[in-house]
C-alpha cells in the first residue's frame, strides 16, 4: 500500500535517530518532519547532553519529551544538526524557511559539524525553485527589499500575520532563477534590509535521509 507523506516523514525521522551520537550537543530544526524526529529521539534510549532548538515549537516539543535545551551561545560546536527542507537538490542544496525559521536554522547549521536533512521524496528535486523562497526582512525595509526582489525577477508576497523569532517580517518570493543557488543566495543577502534568505547553498546538507515508497535512501 502507498505510504502517506507523513508516514514517509516518520521513516526519515526515525532513521535519523541512528545518526545522533550519545553524550553530545546537537541542533534541532523546525517543521513537521522535525517534530517526528523529536518524538522518535524522545522515545529512544539515546542520551544526549542537550539540543539547540531553532523555534519555540521545537523547544516546546523537546521539553515534552524531556530533551534538555541549550542556548546556541552556550556551545561552540554541535555534533549534528537535524532538519527538514522544502526542497533539496542532488548537491544537497536546499530551500528552507517554510516555517519562517531559516535565520536560526542557518546559524545552528553553521555551528554543526554535520547537517542531516530528513525528507520525504516529494522534497527531492533536480532543480531548486518551485517552492517560494522565504526572506526574513527588517520591517521598515519591507517595501524597499520587495522592489529589489522584483528587479531580480521575483514576485514577493508578504507572509501576513507572521513575525519571525527576531521580530522581523517574512516575504515569500516565487519566480527567482535558482540555476546558480550560491550566486542567488549571495545576491539576495546583499540587499539592504534583508536579514537572511532561505536558500541553503553555502550551507548544504552533508547527508540526506530520503524516505521513498521503496525504502529509505542515504544520499551524500
Ligand atoms: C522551516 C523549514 C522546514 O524544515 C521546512 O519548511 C520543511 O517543513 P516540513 O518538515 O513541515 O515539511 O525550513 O523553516
Amino acid at each position: 500500500m502507498k505510504k502517506s507523506q507523513t508516514e514517509l516523514k516518520r521513516l526519515a525521522a526515525e532513521k535519523a535517530v541512528e545518526f545522533v551520537p550519545e553524550n553530545e550537543y546537537i541542533g534541532i530544526g523546525t517543521g513537521s518532519t522535525v517534530n517526528l524526529f523529536i518524538e522518535a529521539l524522545g522515545k529512544s534510549s539515546k542520551q544526549i547532553k542537550g539540543a539547540v532548538a531553532t523555534s519555540r515549537e521545537s523547544a516546546a516539543l523537546m521539553a515534552q519529551y524531556g530533551i534538555p535545551e541549550i542556548h546556541p551561545n552556550e556551545v561552540s560546536s554541535l555534533a549534528v544538526y537535524v532538519d527538514g527542507a522544502d526542497e533539496i537538490n542532488p548537491l544537497l542544496q536546499m530551500i528552507k524557511g517554510g516555517g519562517g525559521a531559516h535565520l536560526g536554522e542557518k546559524i545552528v547549521a553553521r555551528l554543526a559539524q554535520q547537517f542531516i536533512c530528513i525528507a520525504d521524496e516529494t522534497k527531492y528535486v533536480k532543480r531548486l525553485g518551485k517552492f517560494p523562497v522565504a526572506m526574513e526582512v527588517i520591517p521598515m525595509a519591507r517595501s524597499m527589499v520587495s522592489r529589489e526582489l522584483v528587479k531580480l525577477g521575483g514576485q514577493p508576497e508578504l507572509r501576513i500575520g507572521f513575525k519571525s523569532l527576531n521580530g522581523n517580517e517574512i516575504v515569500d518570493v516565487t519566480g527567482l532563477d535558482l540555476s546558480q543557488p550560491i550566486a542567488m543566495e549571495d545576491k539576495l543577502n546583499a540587499i539592504l534590509g534583508m536579514v537572511e534568505n532561505g536558500i541553503f547553498a553555502r550551507d548544504p546538507a552533508d547527508l540526506l535521509i530520503l524516505a521513498k515508497q521503496d525504502g529509505v535512501e542515504l544520499i551524500t
